[in-house]
């Protein structure tokens, strides 16, 4: 990896020399039959990754492009939506529900849980939703969503159920032809971004819609959108030789490289590790006393939330760790200051994650507190050989 830093945020992640190289390849026209065989690769990868037969959309934007785009597609001005939050990206569907004039209640849970199966069962009872909003990880608190749980009660109520799978997608299941209990529940939307788990650089927004997803924006005549209307770009996904925004050319060289990279390791062996890289972490941290903000139940894959130990300065213990290459992020909110945010997602290997654990430790030391950083690093392999060979 040419990487002179280990980017540990929430995404962006670690990107490989491969995707570097597709990024760097000629820009060609869009129209180029070389790049529209490559646009078509990353959108029939797309299309296997999350096992739709629907329609997915690959576009210059971020995870929040994607965001508004499931909902101004699936819902009308008017209609109720139901956001289930489990911290600051699930409440960020309530500012876009407010910006389109859609109808919305929440679900929130204390950060860190996540919202139980009940109170999601109770508050169906109390409106007709026409979607249901799940983040599948919330980058915020480094909780994960029980799709289990939830897509089952979305689904017999007859909402659409959108799931946000910005910091989950190839690294949590999230097949839409699964059906989660029978008659057709499945979820209807997925949405992610470049950046997280697929390992890209940030830029292109992937939307999957089901047919049923599909159907409900045809059900209404418009939308309050432009670039966000999938009538607008489904004719280009089905020939990506035809024009009407132009492509990102090299993120979609850099896209269809990080998804090959998913194919080729399998989905099986990438949601194997990431349980791994999760569960490792965070035992290595509790070595050092460091508190994860989530259950072990709840705690995503991903992305961990962890609260610092007594008397620890975010500001300098972050910024001590940066001059030995690891960065951290810190937490939001109310949890700013008080917790900082590793992600372990993507690309990462467990050489960066033992190395990041370490250096953890030792700035942990210089400034005071104490560490047994062998006792962390054991803790690490130990979780990580442990999940890996299962
Ligand atoms: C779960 C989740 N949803 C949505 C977003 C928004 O994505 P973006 O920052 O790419 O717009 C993020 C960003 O971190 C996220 O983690």
């Amino acid at each position: 990896m040419r990487n002179e830093e280990y980017l540990l945020i929430p995404g962006p992640t670690p990107v490989v020399d491969s995707i570097y190289d597709a990024l760097a390849e000629e820009t060609r026209a869009h129209t180029d039959p070389r790049f529209v065989s490559r646009f078509k690769k990353a959108i029939e990868r797309t299309k296997r990754i999350l096992n739709t037969d629907g329609e997915v959309i690959l576009v210059a934007g971020s995870g929040t492009l994607v965001m508004e785009m499931a909902l101004v597609n699936a819902v009308a001005p008017g209609e109720r939506v139901l956001v289930i939050s489990h911290g600051h990206f699930g409440d960020r569907f309530t500012k876009l529900a407010q910006a389109f004039g859609f109808e919305f209640d929440v679900l929130q849970s204390e950060w860190g849980r996540q919202v139980s199966r009940d109170d999601l069962a109770q508050q169906l009872k109390k409106h007709t939703y026409k979607a249901v909003t799940v983040t599948h990880v919330d980058t915020s608190t480094g909780v994960k969503a029980d799709l289990d749980d939830f897509i089952p009660l979305i689904k017999q109520h007859g909402a659409l159920a959108i799931v946000d799978g910005v910091c989950a997608t190839t690294a949590l299941p999230e097949d839409m032809q699964y059906d989660y209990a029978g008659e057709g529940t499945s979820i209807d939307i997925v949405l992610t971004g470049s950046q997280k788990a697929i390992g890209a650089p940030p830029g292109v927004g992937i939307i999957a819609f089901s047919k049923k997803a599909v159907a409900a924006r045809r059900a209404m005549e418009r939308v309050p959108a432009y670039y966000a209307d999938i009538e607008n770009w489904i004719p280009i996904m089905e020939d990506p030789s035809k024009y009407f925004a132009t492509p990102p050319v090299n993120m979609i060289y850099a896209v269809e490289e990080g998804l090959k990279i998913v194919e080729d390791e399998g989905l099986e062996q990438r949601y194997i590790r990431h349980e791994a890289y999760g569960k490792a972490v965070r035992a290595a941290l509790r070595v050092y006393g460091m508190e994860p903000l989530a259950d072990e139940g709840d705690a995503a894959p991903t992305l961990s939330c962890i609260r610092y130990p007594e008397g620890t300065d975010d500001a300098s213990f972050r910024a001590a760790l940066a001059e030995k290459g690891i960065i951290l992020a810190g937490a939001l909110a109310h949890l700013a200051g008080k917790a900082f945010r590793i992600g372990h997602m993507g690309n990462t290997t467990p050489e960066i994650l033992e190395s990041a654990i370490r250096k953890i430790g030792e700035t942990l030391q210089e400034q005071g507190t104490e560490a047994d950083v062998e006792k962390a690093a054991e803790a690490f392999r130990e979780e990580v050989g442990a999940l890996q060979t299962k």
